[in-house]
């Protein structure tokens, strides 16, 4: 009887097991299906937010298809997120910022393609393209924003210019980024980071305190009177280049190099005063705006008397000056760039890439600094 009702009873539990058991499947199995959907998601390079919204608004094989899609990432997770413009958000590259995916989606409203979209995120900021959102579809935009060092926040300014001047293109967004829409010292800015490839120019000026702390004395015998310093490494980069050239038969000698702002002020004015200003701003640097005040500046002179420009030096630094990392920085035919007249002379250290890029490529500095330092 006993062994009976056992037996019973635990055919009830079996079949009571069996119902707990098709229900934990009925949850468990889904579950885990969701899960390993999710995983393989996530597989292919995608944050657990746009797992969410791929795997919900069933693009998996989109995704699987876009694989590590930093831009896709980023609208995906964003409440901004638009289905329909998904191609979009695949296409463009990934910019940090706040309001990447409003934004696309703006401009595309807008009647902007793809490609335009890209250079406008590339070449702006949020602050940029919220303000050009303001304005109705602007047509062209491409012959200026193609170029990576185009500034978005500068393109009427490259469209004004470019009226005024018929530069090329690449030409009015070079030269409106260097500032030369502007006058020169109109809103010069006060730079503060030093390095070897610090630009000083008539729009971009020292501070009367700074003073480079590695000057070092180049040795009188280098010197046409002595008492010159320079930056370490553009000293060792002239002595070295120096040397080489004697050994063709060559002399070359600092005539002026590291000027103080107070030394480069008396200067300017002695200009001023014997040519008048408008003639010693084409010679002359005002106090603040020379790049002697840098230390990585070498006025360089063959003899006391002899005109540089005339000497077999000069023609020996035209071939070799940037194997030592020494550029022209106020070439013949640039003056307009520059804000200075030619000068033979005037060799600014930049370091032995720079120079040669430049030299290959026959950039000045300013223009140089505008595409590849200050971007
Ligand atoms: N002569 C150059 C421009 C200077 O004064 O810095
Ligand atoms: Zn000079």
């Amino acid at each position: 009887m006993a062994v009976k009702k056992k037996l019973k009873l635990s055919k009830k539990g079996m079949k009571l097991l069996g119902i707990v058991g098709v229900l934990l499947l009925l949850i468990v199995v889904p579950f885990t299906y969701v899960q390993i959907q999710k995983n393989e998601i996530a597989s292919y390079g995608y944050s657990k937010e746009a797992v969410d919204v791929i795997f919900s608004q069933g693009l998996k094989d989109y995704a699987s298809k876009h694989k590590d899609n930093k831009a896709l990432d980023k609208a995906l997770s964003s409440k901004d997120f638009k289905k329909e413009n998904i191609d979009i958000y695949a296409q463009v590259s990934y910019q940090d910022q706040e309001q990447f995916t409003k934004h696309i989606n703006e401009l595309f409203a807008k009647g902007y393609s793809v490609e335009e979209i890209d250079a406008i995120l590339k070449t702006g900021n949020d602050e940029d393209i919220t303000s050009f959102l303001e304005k109705d579809y602007q047509p062209n935009t491409l012959r200026y924003l193609k170029y990576d060092y185009a500034k978005l926040a500068y393109l009427d300014r490259y469209k004004e210019y470019q009226a005024k001047t018929v530069a090329m293109d690449q030409d009015a967004v070079v030269q409106v980024n260097i500032g030369l829409d502007r006058d020169f010292y109109e809103d010069a800015i006060e730079i503060h980071d030093f390095s070897i490839d610090v630009l000083a120019n008539k729009y971009r000026k020292l501070s009367e305190n700074y003073v480079p702390d590695d000057l070092v004395e180049i040795p009188s015998s280098y010197c046409i009177n002595g008492n010159q310093y320079m930056s370490r490494v553009a000293e060792e980069a002239f002595i070295k280049m120096v040397d080489d050239a004697s050994k063709e038969g060559l002399t070359m000698r600092a005539r002026s190099s590291y000027r103080t702002y107070q030394q480069q002020e008396s200067l300017y004015n002695d200009y001023v005063k014997l040519y008048g200003s408008k003639r010693a701003d084409e010679i002359a640097a005002r106090p603040g705006f020379s790049e002697h005040q840098t230390g990585l500046v070498i006025d360089i002179a063959q003899s006391e008397t002899s005109v540089f420009a005339n000497t077999k030096e000069y023609k020996w630094l035209t071939e070799h000056a940037h194997e030592y990392g020494f550029i022209l920085r106020y070439p013949k035919g640039k003056e307009k760039i520059t804000g200075y007249s030619y000068e033979a002379w005037h060799f600014r250290y930049v370091g032995v890439e720079i120079a040669t890029y430049m030299k290959e490529n026959n950039l000045t500095f300013d223009e140089y600094y505008v595409m590849f330092i200050d971007k």
